[in-house]
């Protein structure tokens, strides 16, 4: 493609024009299809996946329009002072009622990368200590994988391990499971060369895995 500053400038005409091509192919392959949708979701499952535009869910899932709750950040994090994803969280297991939670990171994850290495890049820095922290977790463990991608492909992994069980730390679903509300939560992994995606761990209830120091109590 010519990339001369009037197409750059235009780029963003094709989206449109594949928006068009979607609605139209949707009605060719049910009428009905947008009619249904609109009368509200009832999706099965939360995403919490990572903002990388090579990750999305619903493609990677072969899953369609209602099928998935999505929430995406960098580097696939739940973190409990974040407001944005405490509240999709608990409007999904609350108010929609989903069954199951999927953290995906995936490998070759910039932001895995960047909080292994000493460089700062503005305000996501903050954002990305978090990762930093589950290094510091697990530093002897990383700290004796000499290959650099190998060693950021562990701390991927490690980095989904925690936020399932930071998941499972949130009064959020400590409440859903006191109540008997069937919610799993699984960690995995997308691989970016391979279009696959291996299960790395899941929680199905608070005392599997989850400290006593981090479980609450729901008698008052
Ligand atoms: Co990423």
């Amino acid at each position: 493609m010519n990339e001369t500053p009037q197409n750059h400038h235009n780029s963003y005409k094709r989206l449109i024009e594949g928006n068009r091509l979607f609605a139209l192919s949707q009605q060719i392959k049910d009428p009905e299809y947008f009619k249904k949708l609109s009368l509200g979701q009832t999706p099965e499952y939360l995403w919490i996946g990572c903002s990388d535009s090579r990750v999305p869910a619903n493609e990677v899932t072969s899953t369609s329009s209602g099928e998935i709750f999505v929430h995406r950040n960098i580097a696939n994090l739940v973190v409990h002072t974040d407001l944005n994803i405490m509240s999709v969280l608990e409007y999904a297991v609350h108010v929609l009622g989903v069954k199951h939670i999927i953290v995906c990171g995936h490998y070759g994850c910039g932001g895995v990368r960047a909080a292994m290495s000493r460089k700062s890049y503005g305000l996501v820095d903050k954002w990305l200590r978090n990762i930093k922290d589950v290094y510091h977790i697990y530093h002897k463990e990383l700290d004796a994988i000499e290959d650099p991608d190998k060693r950021a492909d562990r701390l991927t992994e490690l980095n989904v391990i925690e936020q399932v069980r930071n998941l499972a730390k949130t009064k959020i679903i400590q409440r859903a499971w006191h109540d008997k509300k069937t919610v799993h939560i699984h960690g995995w992994v997308y691989g970016l060369n391979s279009g696959l995606i291996t299960e790395l761990n899941n929680i199905h209830d608070e005392r599997e895995d989850i400290d006593s120091i981090y479980q609450y109590d729901f008698d008052f």
